[in-house]
């Protein structure tokens, strides 16, 4: 199976890389590949005539996309249809990581996979559009939602860190840490992400899936385990999500339950603290 990766230099995307075989993988970059170039995206996903595309690619500094919704969805919504419309032509799976932004968070308890979006902020519209646009042009196509994704290469469109990195990197200069405390989601460790998705594109069993580690905290209680873990005392304080002043709008609520995953046996994921822990331990933060 010939896999193409978009993005393959980024967080998920770096995980990716790690986890497939090497025989079978067509690593792209932005200067490879820029997802916006209808003409190069169509003629480069040609020439590698892969069976399957995976699009990592994305404008996703979520407060950034409020003054910046034309490359915000140049990128999150038009790259795609041209990446979707590429795998039509050449008749490659296209498995597109979105979100758990393009819910509202009234739900209040696990969103399944049938449950309606309503996207709140230019990056969560401009990453259910580019849904739709797979879902219109496509048949084979598996569309994976996510969360708070952290992985060891971080974050390219967020200056190349990751939430855990930021709290160390404050924790070293702060004596005291402010964290939002009433935002509920499910982080996710992107290499176990990238586990999944590769058990996933085994199967024909093509769709729309949440893949996220199981169970669900507040950024807060995200900050206090990192912590825990690390056996270091930081005092830490409950922010709301007011107080932050976030440019975008965020859910409240945006834990995803990995139901479709479940009903085909697939659901690898872990509880998010064991996930965690093998973060800190893959970046040496944890001493084994
Ligand atoms: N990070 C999260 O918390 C989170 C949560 C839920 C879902 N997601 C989704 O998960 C996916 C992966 O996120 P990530 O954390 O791995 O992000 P990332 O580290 O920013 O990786 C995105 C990759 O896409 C590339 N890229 C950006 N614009 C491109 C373009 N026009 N053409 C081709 N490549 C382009 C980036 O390259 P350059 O940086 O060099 O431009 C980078 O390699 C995204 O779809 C994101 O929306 C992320």
């Amino acid at each position: 199976m010939k896999i193409v990766i978009i993005g393959a230099d980024g967080q998920l995307g770096t995980d990716l890389v790690k986890i497939f075989p090497k025989n079978e993988l067509v690593p792209l970059t932005i200067y490879d590949v820029d997802i916006t170039d209808r003409a190069k995206t169509l003629k480069v996903i040609k020439q590698h005539s892969p069976d399957v595309v995976i699009n990592t690619a994305a404008y996703n500094h979520v407060d950034k996309c409020e003054d910046h919704e034309v490359p915000a969805f140049a990128v999150n919504t038009y790259g795609v249809k041209y990446v979707a419309e590429a795998c039509l032509e050449t008749g490659a799976a296209l498995v597109h990581i979105s979100t758990d932004y393009v819910f509202d968070g009234a739900k209040g308890s696990p969103y399944l996979e049938t449950d309606q979006p309503n996207p709140q902020s230019i990056y969560a519209i401009s990453k259910y559009a580019g849904e739709q646009c797979v879902k219109s042009i496509l048949n084979k196509y598996f569309i994976v939602r996510s969360s708070g994704l952290y992985g060891a290469a971080g974050c390219l469109g967020k200056g190349g860190g990751n939430f855990v990195e930021g709290m160390l990197k404050r924790a070293a200069s702060q004596s005291e840490l402010k964290v939002v405390a009433d935002e509920i989601l499910a982080p996710t460790y992107s290499l176990d992400l990238a586990k999944n998705i590769y058990e996933l594109i085994k199967t024909k069993h093509y769709g729309l899936y949440h893949i996220v580690n199981h169970g669900s905290c507040s950024w807060y209680d995200f900050t206090v385990k990192i912590f825990e873990l690390l056996d270091r005392k930081v005092v830490i304080h409950r922010l709301t999500a007011a107080e932050f002043k976030a440019k975008a709008k965020r859910p409240q609520y945006s834990v995803l339950k990995n139901a479709n995953l479940e009903k085909i046996g697939l659901d690898k994921m872990r509880p998010w603290p064991e996930a965690l822990k093998a973060y800190l331990a893959e970046k040496g933060h944890l001493k084994t």
